[in-house]
């Protein structure tokens, strides 16, 4: 059981080449998340009309739905450049520095995983955000001295997983933020189209919606599920993806049914198994299955909650006739609460 589950979380890590090839490069080719996109484009059009830089903008929400595509889209919309890194990398201030060196007014940085910047360097962004420039401390001790050092103005876009561990005095410094959600498969069902258009996959509607049913709500599951089941196609089934080809792929790939991954799967069986169906506090759920607490609020629970397997009380979280008929104890006798059932 554990290693079916395993392939649907790998599918949600990173492949660059894939990622890049089909990334959209305007707001017309981004399907979904349209109240955000709006007060992106309006953001980007005001700032344009008054040839002003764009506000600091920050971009949260769960890995592979859209944050690094929608930075380099706001990039290509403005004709700026955008240099991007990312929290982890830039360790001392004197990377800041050599980061700000290489920008032009008016240019893009996007730093990824903004959550994980040290404090000390996140110090350093407070001026260079709001004032365009840094102090730099030459020296140590005594005879130290400090250099300033002018930015040309730039836009900071930040982008995290998991916006509860920006500090506050950081947060407040983006005049913008916007948090991305989960797409319906309808949505996910036209980003495989315009991926299948590029990768030159043959893929009809059915099996267009066999891929998006189990995508996850993400659009990098679903181009990776995608470029499996070509490669399904292509072997067995003269190149064309209809729904019983993909549906034959992703069996024979045991992805999940309803999209579901390793740790969402974990989390549900801990709450039904260990805590009869809930209510549990997060903080002993998240010992239960060894992951953070913010992790679990803002990269899981999101998605099950959507789904319907999964709610949030103030007693704590418990599971719902969803989950518990997912997990086959449809037959435990249940006290009529939603989500509650005794274990047998
Ligand atoms: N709305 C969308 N329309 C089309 N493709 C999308 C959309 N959102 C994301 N994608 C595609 O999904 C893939 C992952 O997107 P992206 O890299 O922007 O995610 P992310 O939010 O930055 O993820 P991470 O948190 O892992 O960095 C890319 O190939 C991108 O083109
Ligand atoms: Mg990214």
């Amino acid at each position: 059981m554990e290693e079916e589950r395993y392939i649907t979380s790998t599918l949600n890590k990173k492949d660059e080449c894939l990622d890049s090839s089909l990334r959209p490069a305007t707001f017309d080719d981004f399907p979904g998340q349209t109240k955000k996109k709006e007060q992106l484009q309006i953001y980007v059009q005001a700032a344009t009309e008054r040839d002003d830089p764009l506000d600091h903008l920050l971009i949260s929400g769960p890995p592979g739905l859209g944050k690094t595509t929608l930075a380099h889209i706001i990039a290509i919309a403005r004709g700026k450049n955008i240099k991007t890194s990312s929290g982890p990398v830039v360790e001392k201030p004197g990377d800041l520095a050599g980061l700000f060196y290489s920008l032009e007014e008016g240019d893009v940085l996007f730093i990824d995983e903004i959550h994980r910047l040290s404090t000390n360097v996140e110090e350093y962004m407070y001026s260079a955000m709001e004032d365009y420039y840094i102090d730099i401390v030459l020296d140590q001790g005594a005879g130290s001295r400090s250099v300033r050092l002018d930015i040309p103005k730039f836009t900071l876009i930040g982008a995290t997983t998991r916006q509860g561990l920006l500090s506050a005095p950081l947060r407040s410094r983006f005049g913008l933020h916007i948090r991305l959600d989960y797409y319906p498969a309808s949505v996910l069902a036209e980003i495989i189209v315009r991926s299948a258009g590029i990768l030159g996959v043959q893929i009809d509607d059915d099996g267009t919606a066999e891929v998006a049913r189990r995508s996850r709500g993400t659009p990098r599951i679903a181009n990776n599920l995608l470029s499996r089941v070509r490669d399904y196609a292509q072997v067995k089934a003269d190149n064309i993806v209809t729904g019983s080809v993909a549906a034959e792929a992703l069996a024979m790939l045991e992805i999940d049914d309803d999209g579901l991954d390793e740790m969402d799967n974990r989390l549900l069986e801990a709450i039904l198994y260990k805590f009869q169906g809930g209510p549990v506090g997060i903080k002993n759920l998240a010992v239960a299955i060894g992951e953070e607490v913010g992790t679990i609020e803002e990269v899981y629970e999101p998605f099950l909650i959507q789904e319907g397997f999964l709610n949030r009380t103030p007693q704590g979280r418990v599971t719902t006739l969803k989950a518990a008929r997912r997990f086959g104890v449809e037959n435990t006798e249940l006290t009529g609460q939603p989500g509650l059932f005794k274990a047998e």
